[in-house]
């Protein structure tokens, strides 16, 4: 079994501010921190730091050869991750000192994926082989539909839901926040969103994080539930993409589904105490 995460990959601009800027309002920052992220790099670092083996398909412009080092470094094959014409996508993000973030995403390098970009990479997986996508890229949905007929197993993070454009039929598993959740299931709460599950099915798996409340896993017979490890949040960027990482690198590595909830959530707890996305993300020595 092959993991492929077809995803983005972003120069993240994080500013360091009293409060988030408001409508017409102008603040100053007292740092200013630029790193490697993009929901896809940060989910494939995690997945690699956690030990799994990793391919990452994705495209970045000239100017962002460093995120593919990044990428590389982690221990993640990057022979899928290509150049466009087009500059790397960035972002630019605010936190507070609650350590809560804003971003805004230019998309840049990853909206240029194009079907035959998709086709060319998953000539290269079967069935039996997992998919996670996010919602950085363009495409999104033909390449999930494209993996679903192969025989893949589609992992989606839905994220940013903004223009989502995914049959949700063609996913196996969701990985999701509270916002998402509502959104694709009508609720956040745990037991709606079971029956929400069986009653169109019963075969999508659902993991929903809950920030500081933890996070549980939902299927048509259940809920698990683990309770998040309590820090000091610096920064809680990339601590979703974190736990996702570590989730899937238990759950496919032969985990059961609480030892892969409570890891992820330790992953993401470290994260959260640490400024950056990609860079927070700790090893699994360090979970341990
Ligand atoms: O999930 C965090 C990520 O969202 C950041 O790294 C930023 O690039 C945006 O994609």
């Amino acid at each position: 079994m092959k993991i492929l995460n077809f995803g983005s990959l972003n120069i993240d601009t994080t500013f360091f501010v009293a409060s988030h800027a408001l409508k017409g309002e102008t603040v100053a920052a007292s740092d200013r921190n630029v790193s490697f992220g993009g929901k896809g790099l940060n989910q494939s670092v995690s997945l690699a730091r956690a030990g799994a083996t990793v391919f990452h398909a994705g495209k970045i412009g000239e100017d962002g050869v460093a995120l593919r080092d990044c990428l590389s470094e982690a221990g993640a094959d990057v022979s899928l991750v290509t150049l466009s014409e087009k500059s790397t996508g960035c972002a630019m993000i605010q936190v507070d000192p609650n350590g809560e973030n804003c971003i805004v995403v230019y998309g840049g390098a990853n909206r240029d994926v194009t079907k035959d970009d998709a086709d060319a990479v998953l000539e290269k997986f079967g069935a039996g082989d997992v998919l996670l996508l996010q919602n950085e890229i363009s495409n999104v949905g033909y390449i999930a539909a494209q993996a679903k007929k192969k025989g893949m197993t589609v992992v989606l993070n839905p994220s940013p839901l903004d223009a989502l454009d995914v049959d949700m039929g063609d996913v196996d598993m969701v990985i999701l926040n509270e916002t998402e959740s509502e959104a694709i299931f009508g609720s956040a709460d745990a037991e709606r969103v079971r029956k929400t599950v069986k009653s169109s099915g019963g075969k999508m798996k659902v993991v929903l994080t809950l920030g500081s409340r933890g996070a549980c896993y939902i299927d048509s017979d259940g809920v698990i539930k683990v309770d998040a490890v309590k820090v000091k949040a610096v920064d809680t960027t990339g601590a979703g993409d974190t736990f996702t990482g570590y989730y899937l690198a238990e759950y496919f590595g032969g985990a059961t589904v609480r030892t892969a909830l409570e890891t992820a959530a330790k992953a993401a707890g470290i994260s959260v105490t640490r400024k950056g996305a990609a860079t927070s993300i700790p090893t699994r020595d360090e979970v341990k």
